[in-house]
């Protein structure tokens, strides 16, 4: 449905809940970011693919935080998942780390600029394929905020 007031564009749903995590970069704590949005995110009745899509996605981007933003200290990584009545799930990854120079570029398949070998520069590719839509913003030195938004298929619980 369109609505004039927001300038021809959809009417997005309420927001019906929301949850904010800080936590350290240590690479433990991805697993723990996991566990903690599927607990969350399990208000909306997902399916077993479709919260294995979101924690994959969610893993990619808690993982360039830890290896990228933060290189050579332990940083803060935000979590903030937000529910939208109509069983949309966004989930932003913010970090305060290095930032990153050309996002286009970081974007495209198989860019990494790991040099030691052990990236195949494929997370922002599959946080693309998990998910409905992805926005990257960021600034050199100042941080990377990753935003992601999956629609789940099923009724709401909410
Ligand atoms: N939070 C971040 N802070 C700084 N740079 C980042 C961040 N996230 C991604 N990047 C940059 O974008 C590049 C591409 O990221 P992407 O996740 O696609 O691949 P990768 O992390 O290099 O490899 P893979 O995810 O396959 O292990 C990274 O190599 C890095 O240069
Ligand atoms: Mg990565």
């Amino acid at each position: 449905m369109k609505d004039k007031k927001h300038g021809g564009r959809p009417r997005l749903a309420p927001i019906c809940n929301e949850m904010k995590l800080d936590f350290p970069s240590h690479s433990k704590n991805e697993s723990f970011a996991r566990a903690a949005a599927g607990a969350f995110i399990a208000s909306l009745d997902p399916t077993a693919s479709e919260l294995s899509d979101i924690k994959c996605a969610l893993s990619e981007a808690v993982t360039n935080c830890t290896v990228h933003a933060y290189p050579d200290h332990i940083g803060i990584i935000r979590l903030h998942i937000k529910l939208r009545t109509d069983g949309t799930v966004i989930i932003s990854v913010k970090d305060t780390g290095v930032g990153i120079p050309d996002i286009k570029k970081a974007r495209e398949p198989l860019f990494t600029t790991d040099a030691a070998g052990e990236r195949s520069g494929m997370g922002f590719t599959v946080m693309e394929s998990f998910c409905d839509s992805i926005k990257v913003t960021s600034k050199p030195s100042k941080g990377t905020t990753v935003t992601m938004s999956r629609k789940l298929s099923g009724k709401s619980s909410l």
